[in-house]
């Protein structure tokens, strides 16, 4: 197969990471005779920088002449400034905007080898396989905003959901539900906001004449952030709004052991010349500007995105699963960066460890 991909490395850690995943395709290319090609483009901090913006219109019009894109992180203290008239993180909204992507899938799996390297207990993480479905283009993210101006310290964000918004994610989550355990937990604030009276009464509706197979059950946002430490493995299919579904998935990453292991993958109704959603692939964590620069990094969440990637964008279903293997074979091998570094691991560098998925990938 011949694919093109942009790639969009980012800020802080996101150049690290990615430059490992690209390498893990590339060995995915040699090993299964497909021909890569990768087209790089500034996004987020780099990008207003170099271009002014935080998304250029080159980094869009990249996106959308590539079959997916794999991307870093965005954003660090360079560019914290409040009053800054543009953001890094404006970029990555705005990339997600610009593809349609309304759907980000977040599985957060347990892998055994780790059992011991979570700051929770053993047997409270056990069976932990679940899949967060966040919305990613409306709520508060995209509602109307006003700035607090000097002399007028009011400032307002706006959580805004339509019925359409909500049916589409809650129709692509209920079909991840049935490929898996048959079970949909909806979460929202619907003993507070408006919003989320109509997120219940939507996900009710439509579950009830489209999805009858598949168990529903309604859970309020502060109760499921302790459920998520009190009984994960509970758990099948988690669907959130914008704001609850990133918050939730920094909290269950613990539960697979670190941020640095947690992909996602960004879908929506636009397809590419395979006939497969034209996603972005990116790892649920930041830019990490406090270990930045210092070969630190973890890079298996973007590598693990690489292999959704293949999975969701390409089709290539036994080459996605060639490169998760190859994830679990050095993990379960006793190969750690520092942030999953328990007693007795090896412990490695960034580039160390994409070498290392490298080889298992190439057999
Ligand atoms: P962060 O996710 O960058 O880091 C949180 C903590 O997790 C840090 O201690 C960091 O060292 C650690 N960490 C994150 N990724 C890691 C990895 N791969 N390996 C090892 N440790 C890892 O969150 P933050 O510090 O709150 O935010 C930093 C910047 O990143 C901010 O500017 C924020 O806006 C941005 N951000 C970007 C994205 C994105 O691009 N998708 C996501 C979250 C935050
Ligand atoms: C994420 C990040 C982003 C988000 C920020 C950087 C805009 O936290 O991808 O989880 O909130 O979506
Ligand atoms: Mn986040």
């Amino acid at each position: 197969m011949k694919a093109i991909m942009a790639v969009l490395p980012g800020d802080g850690i996101g150049p690290e990471v990615t430059a490992e995943a690209v390498l893990v395709l590339e060995a995915v290319g040699r090993r299964f005779d497909h021909a890569f090609q990768f087209g790089y483009g500034l996004l987020g901090g780099c990008a207003i920088d170099a271009a002014g913006s935080a998304l250029p219109l080159e980094t869009v019009m990249l996106c959308q002449a590539s079959d997916a894109v794999l991307l870093g992180a965005v954003g660090g203290p360079k560019w914290d400034d409040p009053t800054a008239p543009v953001r890094p993180e404006q970029g990555l909204l705005g990339i997600r905007k610009a593809l349609g992507l309304y759907a980000n899938l977040r599985p957060v799996k347990l892998n055994p080898a780790l059992l011991h390297a979570s700051t929770l207990k053993p047997e409270t993480l056990a069976g932990v396989d679940l899949l967060v479905v966040r919305e990613l283009t409306g709520g508060i993210y995209f509602g109307a905003r006003k700035e607090a101006a000097p002399g007028d310290e009011v400032a307002y964000d706006t959580m805004l959901y339509s019925r359409p918004e909500i049916e589409r994610v809650t129709r692509l989550a209920a079909q991840a539900a049935r490929g898996r355990r048959g079970r949909l937990a909806s979460v929202d604030k619907a003993n507070v906001l408006a919003s989320s009276r109509l997120w219940r009464r939507v996900v009710s509706e439509l579950m009830r004449d489209e999805f009858p197979d598949v168990a529903l059950e309604h859970v309020l946002v502060d109760a499921m952030a302790m459920h998520l430490i009190r009984r994960p493995a509970a758990y099948d299919v988690v669907l959130a709004e914008n704001l609850f579904g990133d918050i939730l998935t920094d909290e269950a990453s613990m539960l697979a052991g670190s941020m640095g292991l947690l992909p996602s993958a960004s879908l929506g109704e636009e397809l590419n010349p395979h006939g497969q959603p034209r996603g972005l692939y990116e790892p649920i964590h930041g830019s990490a500007p406090d270990i930045a620069g210092k070969g630190v990094a973890n890079p298996l969440a973007t590598i693990l995105s690489a292999a959704m990637l293949l999975r969701h964008s390409l089709g290539l279903e036994v080459e996605a699963q060639a490169v998760e293997a190859a994830v679990d074979f050095v993990l379960a091998a006793g190969l750690r960066t520092p942030d999953i570094a328990d007693g007795a691991a090896e412990v490695l560098g960034t580039a160390a460890m994409g070498a290392a998925v490298v080889r298992n990938v190439t057999g």
